[in-house]
């Protein structure tokens, strides 16, 4: 019975920052972004007045990488395309930068020093009205290949802060070593698919890119979005590393995760990424709430092709049915091993 994709053996591992609990930055964002928010007119989400999608020229498949199969579906990556108008983008800066967010949102760790994540659809209205919106969807939804839906509420909207200090030269084409030029290590998502979207100018950016490791060993840059353009990416199943951008004042980038829309599709989301730098108790609620929900999509599912076998006098499908179970008890069992119990 192929009710669900069989899981591999073993999904790829997910190596997270090192700190085990949320941690606030100690360094402060400038000024100006939070006078800016406060400056901003608010207005409801209207797609369209704030949508601008074109269709990416190229997108680069699992199996141009050498990675046929590994994934959920055969794309790997997109060319940065357009997505938001500058009105969307002054609107979900404005939103970020407001004061109860800033208060309450922002982290730190070892993999990227300024995050402001977690906020949720009461403080980000536009936000979270833009990423659901079934237009941006439908596309993110085309260029990966699969139907997806945003992952969590936890992961609409994830923004990462880079401040560059513009008095250092741009010397990119000098750099030497490897650490040198990145500005994020190695690493593979938790979630299937993310869609990053530069909510910051780039006018002069030099950089920026994220390198893709090819399943021959070698590395594929693939070019930063510039503002109100995004990138889609299946990272769970591809390793990547962001390289450092120079040349411009901020790199403000936003990060929006998505999973499966089908519940009978492999899910391999793992929370090793996440549990440093949120809020345990929203994260866990949001995880077993949508977990629950595909188990129980599932379970429905298998009890209707069971009940039609019956109905149509066909005899009852032993390993099919077994194995289904299997896969159900292990996609419980991940579940146990993700929900670390932290003390506060
Ligand atoms: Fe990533």
């Amino acid at each position: 019975m192929a009710t669900t994709i069989l899981l591999p053996s073993a999904p790829p591992l997910v190596v997270g920052p090192k700190l085990d609990k949320a941690t606030r930055p100690t360094n402060q964002l400038p000024q100006y972004l939070a006078d800016e928010a406060r400056d901003t007119r608010k207005v409801a989400f209207d797609p369209n007045k704030h949508l601008n999608i074109v269709h990416p020229n190229t997108i680069y498949t699992m199996t141009e990488i050498g990675l046929e199969g590994a994934g959920i579906s055969d794309t790997a990556a997109s060319e940065p395309f357009s997505l938001f108008t500058p009105e969307a983008v002054q609107q979900m800066r404005a939103e970020i930068f407001s004061e109860p967010v800033l208060t309450n949102f922002q982290y730190t760790s070892d993999f990227a020093s300024n995050m402001i994540r977690g906020y949720g659809p009461a403080l980000a209205p536009f936000i979270f009205d833009a990423w659901k919106s079934p237009e941006v969807l439908e596309a993110i939804s085309k260029i990966a290949g699969i139907e997806l839906v945003t992952a969590m509420d936890m992961d609409v909207g994830h923004i990462n802060v880079s401040i560059n200090d513009m008095s250092i030269e741009v010397s990119r084409g000098k750099a030497g070593p490897e650490d040198d030029v990145s500005a994020f290590a190695w690493h593979r998502d938790s979630y299937p698919f993310v869609c990053v979207t530069m909510l910051s100018e780039c006018v002069g950016m030099v950089g920026g890119e994220t390198a893709m490791r090819l399943g021959s060993g070698g590395t594929m840059n693939v070019r930063g979005p510039a503002i109100g353009t995004a990138v889609v990416m299946q990272g769970r199943y591809i390793e990547h590393q962001a390289l450092k951008s120079f040349g411009v004042p901020e790199r403000i980038s936003m990060v929006t995760a998505f999973r499966p829309k089908s519940p009978l599709i492999r899910d391999e989301t793992v929370l090793t990424g996440m549990r440093a730098i949120s809020n345990i108790s929203d994260l866990y609620s949001q995880y077993t709430e949508y977990r629950l929900e595909v188990i129980g999509d599932r379970l429905r599912a298998l009890s209707k092709k069971v009940r039609e076998r019956e109905r149509s006098k066909r005899p009852f499908d032993t390993a099919g049915v077994k194995n289904f179970l299997r896969e159900q008890k292990q996609y419980i069992e991940t579940m146990l091993v993700e929900m670390v119990e932290l003390e506060d």
